[in-house]
């Protein structure tokens, strides 16, 4: 398999760091499961281990087992996860925090009680749909060993049902959360997530009815299952309220980006919109529209609508330095007009620098201040180039009158580049129609090509005709005609409101 999948390059070095750390993670993981099994038997530890050593041992053996499985997942399908040892630290605090919580409430609670669907759900969040569906089997699996060979109060049942339990709830939870858009709407996931959880222990207790337990009396058993599904009940909803009460730190403690923090970024109370709103509510309009082209043109190409949009919202926030130097929020009066092109280059140049320490001054996602930096690439300021030419006789240097780059280094600033360029191009031609606003985003495209601006980057021309084609169903959309409506004069009369034409 092509070592170009997994983004950077891929070192022996990488290989052995990656090792150690799982083994380093696999140990704190191991510790941990000894605190919370033997913690309390300390006094008796050495007659304790000498009946159960075997079992112990056992477990042990099958839990080092599923993280040499786990390294191998990620190494084959994912290996990114493997480079950073912040990626590695992330995946063994999940299984760790899961570990702490099925012991916890397990083992001093209720087995059915336990958190079921939280490492599924954490999981599908911080790393994504395909991994948490793995995630998700080896936790479920994990705490199937401890309480089966490590643990005496559990029964075999009990076992056998909390693997399905949490196997079944998780992936329901992964299919359920893909739908979610909000922080709130993951609450009503809990109660899907509750239908196999109590499924499971209805049809798996069923059976005790009938069985030798039946001597109990039905009464008893069937006050029995519903207690237990009492309990699944509460492991549902106690799985997404945590989920919902730990994903911020997560997502803060890994500088992870969700779908959910970065609609809050987006969100028009985030703190930089909301001064771009009011102090340069032109180019706010403008990122608006930014967004919505930026979203199509993500989408066309399979790159994240959501990162797609911020970066969008974002680009410009560098003109909240100077906003009344930028067209989109002057009036009727220019102030460039006093002052020399060369100044006015330099003012107007500095807007995407400024966006960059603006956005890593508020510790915002770094993507978001790397495509504020490259989302003009190298381009020459071409207004007051013209300017200058006119104004000397001499060479000019064209660098003083262009960005400074980088170029766009990633498909989504490139993106950003070419939505933005088209609004602004197809705002100035008036192009309303179709043909109109392609032949202006061909020339957006084609204008940057010619100046190499995608030559850093990995977008291909396939990537390209398919923004086009996008950014103009969406422009067409956005500026298109409004029905004139007849202007109706009403006024009341005895019989009611009357109209008639002004
Ligand atoms: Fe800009
Ligand atoms: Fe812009």
């Amino acid at each position: 398999m092509a070592v170009k999948q997994f983004g950077k390059e891929w070192t022996k070095r990488n290989t052995l760091k990656s090792i150690l750390l799982f083994l380093v993670h696999c140990l704190i993981y191991l510790l941990i499961a000894a605190g919370l099994l033997l913690g309390d038997k300390l006094g008796t530890i050495v007659e304790f281990l000498s009946a159960q050593g075997r079992n112990y041992l056992y477990a042990l053996f099958c839990v080092i087992l599923l993280f040499v499985i786990l390294y191998f997942y990620f190494f084959f399908e994912n290996r990114n996860m493997l480079q950073s040892g912040k990626n590695i630290a992330l995946l063994f605090t999940i299984l760790d925090l899961n570990l702490l919580l099925s012991c916890l409430v397990g083992y001093k609670f209720a087995v059915y009680a336990r958190p079921v669907a939280l490492v599924a759900l954490l999981s599908f969040m911080l790393i994504g749909r395909k991994d948490a569906i793995f995630m998700n089997v080896i936790s479920a699996l994990l705490i199937f060993v401890i309480d089966t060979f490590a643990v005496l109060e559990v029964s075999n049942q009990e076992c056998y049902s909390s693997l399905i339990i949490a196997f079944s709830a998780g992936m329901i939870a992964i299919y359920c959360a893909s739908k979610a858009r909000t922080r709130m709407s993951v609450i009503l996931i809990g109660l899907f997530i509750v239908l196999p959880i109590d499924s499971v222990i209805l049809l798996l207790e069923i059976p005790t009815l009938i069985g030798e337990n039946a001597a109990v009396g039905e009464l008893a058993g069937l006050e029995r299952i519903v207690t237990q599904m009492g309990y699944g009940l509460f492991g549902g909803v106690m799985s997404t309220v945590l989920f919902i009460a730990i994903l911020p730190l997560f997502e803060y403690s890994f500088n992870c980006l969700t779908a959910f923090r970065l609609r809050e970024l987006t969100s028009s109370d985030a703190k930089i919109l909301k001064k771009l709103k009011e102090e340069a509510p032109g180019t706010y309009n403008h990122s608006m529209v930014v967004a919505q082209l930026a979203e199509a043109g993500a989408a066309a190409i399979g790159e994240s609508v959501d990162m797609a949009r911020a970066a969008a919202m974002y680009h410009d926030v560098g003109k909240l330095h100077y906003p009344e130097h930028f067209t989109e929020n002057q009036g009727d009066y220019n102030l460039h007009d006093e002052l020399t092109p060369e100044l006015s280059a330099d003012i107007i140049r500095s807007h995407a620098k400024d966006g960059y320490t603006l956005i890593r001054n508020h510790h915002l996602p770094e993507f978001l201040a790397d495509i504020a930096l490259e989302h003009h690439g190298t381009l020459p300021i071409r207004y007051f180039y013209a300017k200058a030419l006119k104004l000397t006789d001499g060479e000019l240097n064209i660098e003083d009158y262009s960005y400074m780059g980088p170029k766009p280094q990633t498909k989504l600033a490139a993106i950003i580049m070419i939505c933005d360029a088209s609004e602004a191009a197809v705002r100035a031609v008036g192009a309303r129609t179709p043909e109109a606003a392609e032949k202006a985003i061909r020339a957006v495209i084609e204008e940057r090509m010619d100046l190499e601006q995608f030559s850093e980057c990995d977008v291909t021309m396939a990537d390209l005709t398919k923004i086009r084609q996008a950014l103009v169903n969406a422009l067409t959309g956005v500026y298109h005609h409004r029905i004139q409506y007849p202007s109706i004069k009403y006024r009341r009369t005895e019989n009611g409101t009357k109209g008639e034409n002004e």
